[in-house]
């Protein structure tokens, strides 16, 4: 690790002194907390992006399969989307009136997703905000249920994990504005005995759930979860809140569409707009009556929810072209036989150096973890967690040229990714675990 470290400095000259800067004017040094987790002694700088790849300020040229945690699974600077974005810029950004963009955008969601009616928000956070506060409504109940190891943005009822069966703040949790165990209950994946204790208090207005949990590595559901997960929200009254703001890996519909799930709401975010702030909830026919009612129109903006940037022309147009033109099925097929590519690699080097490891995919998505077998819910997959591997990897591979998220082992590839990109990780992967075992 040291020599990694070094190595890192002697790369990146010109980010470290950016970094060393930007501690006089930015809290913890750099734009956002969480910038301060990339392993390295400061975060690499970049300069231009473009496709699957990216130059950093040092001219050090990398293929990028963090992608910007979903917000850049589109590619670096589209050209379509890139065009689109750049003339409604010069026609106007935010007027506090729509644009015809809207619709087309609710339209091609609901034939993705298939719910029909959806509103827009700037992140994956609010979507979920959102989502929750019209359940809440709808159902005049207080609690939520979300699954342990899931991350649904910084929503204050899903910052929480279980702890010997008790739903708690989960570590970290910065300034909560009540015990979490007031508003939430949390219930680990494919646990159905679990959820249905959860529900039968008849006071939760909504699961808010992933298909897979892909925060924590990727945790899939066992066969049949999902078909009871609908049932039983059904049985007990709750709304069921799919949250595909990862999940969209899985193919252009996310897993709703690829498993035929039937969710009250569709939550997303991220990718949507190639990177300029999007996000949007959809819901069925039959939510939106509930919604309608449960409406006072006279206070329909100060109600909690809301957001003056929400819908603005630019994210709208963002969305119209990267869905349109970028995300497209053709796309999507590429994007995941590349996965598939991946996977087949890593599990290349894993099973040929008999490592305790093994990486699983979901769709476009992969991810390694350093336990045996495929975890089955948030617990195991916690416990497959390194604290010293996991920096040790992404910092070898980043002084090779390869950029992974930074909080977990995963890789996304874009629609300009390409074989060689995929093979390039693979040949570096195995290098790795060669060193690391003495080979
Ligand atoms: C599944 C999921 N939902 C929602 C979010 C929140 O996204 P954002 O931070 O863009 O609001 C995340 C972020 O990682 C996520 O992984």
């Amino acid at each position: 690790m040291e020599r990694e470290r070094t190595r890192f400095r002697q790369r990146h000259p010109r980010s470290g002194q950016l970094a060393e800067e930007a501690k006089c004017s930015l809290l913890f040094g750099v734009p956002m907390n969480w910038m301060t987790r990339w392993p390295g002694d400061y975060p690499v700088y970049f300069d231009r992006a473009e496709g699957a790849r990216f130059r950093d300020v040092d001219g050090n040229e990398f293929i990028d399969f963090c992608l910007g945690d979903t917000g850049g699974m589109a590619g670096h600077a589209p050209p379509a989307a890139v065009e689109a974005i750049a003339r409604q810029a010069r026609k106007g950004i935010t007027l506090m009136l729509p644009t015809a963009d809207a619709a087309w955008v609710g339209n091609e969601l609901a034939r993705r997703f298939g719910v029909p009616y959806w509103q827009f928000t700037l992140s994956a956070t609010d979507a979920n905000r959102c989502a929750i506060r019209w359940a809440r409504a709808i159902t005049q109940r207080p609690k939520i249920v979300v699954h342990n190891g899931c991350y649904h943005g910084t929503v204050d009822e899903c910052v929480a994990m279980l702890e010997n069966g008790r739903t708690v703040a989960r570590a970290g949790n910065i300034g909560k504005p009540v015990p979490l165990d007031q508003t939430t209950r949390v219930v680990e994946i494919n646990d159905l005995a679990g959820l249905e204790a959860a529900l039968a208090h008849g006071d939760v207005a909504a699961c808010l759930f992933e298909p897979a949990l892909t925060n924590i590595g990727i945790v899939l559901p066992d066969s049949g979860y999902h078909e009871a997960v609908r049932a039983l929200c059904s049985q007990y009254g709750t709304l069921l809140i799919i949250d595909e703001t990862h999940t969209i890996s899985a193919g252009p519909g996310g897993c709703t569409k690829a498993w035929g799930l039937a969710p009250d709401f569709v939550t997303i975010g991220k990718t949507l707009g190639a990177g300029i702030a999007s996000g949007a909830y959809g819901i069925t026919e039959r939510i939106r009556d509930l919604v309608y009612e449960h409406t006072d129109a006279s206070n329909i903006d100060v109600g909690g929810i809301g957001g003056t940037l929400a819908g603005n022309a630019l994210s709208l147009a963002a969305m119209r072209a990267t869905l349109g033109e970028v995300m497209t099925n053709v796309a999507f097929d590429r994007m995941i036989a590349l996965g598939e590519r991946f996977e087949q690699g890593v599990r290349g080097v894993i099973e040929s150096r008999r490592l305790p490891w093994h990486a699983v995919r979901l769709g476009c998505r992969v991810e390694y973890l350093f336990r045996q077998n495929a975890a089955r819910n948030g617990t195991e997959a916690a416990a497959g967690q390194d604290e010293m591997l996991d920096p040790y990897i992404h910092l070898y591979l980043l002084n090779r040229g390869i950029l992974m998220t930074p909080f977990h082992n995963m890789a996304l590839m874009s629609p300009a990714t390409t074989d060689e990109d995929v093979d390039r990780h693979t040949q570096v992967f195995a290098e790795m675990a060669d060193e690391l075992i003495g080979a």
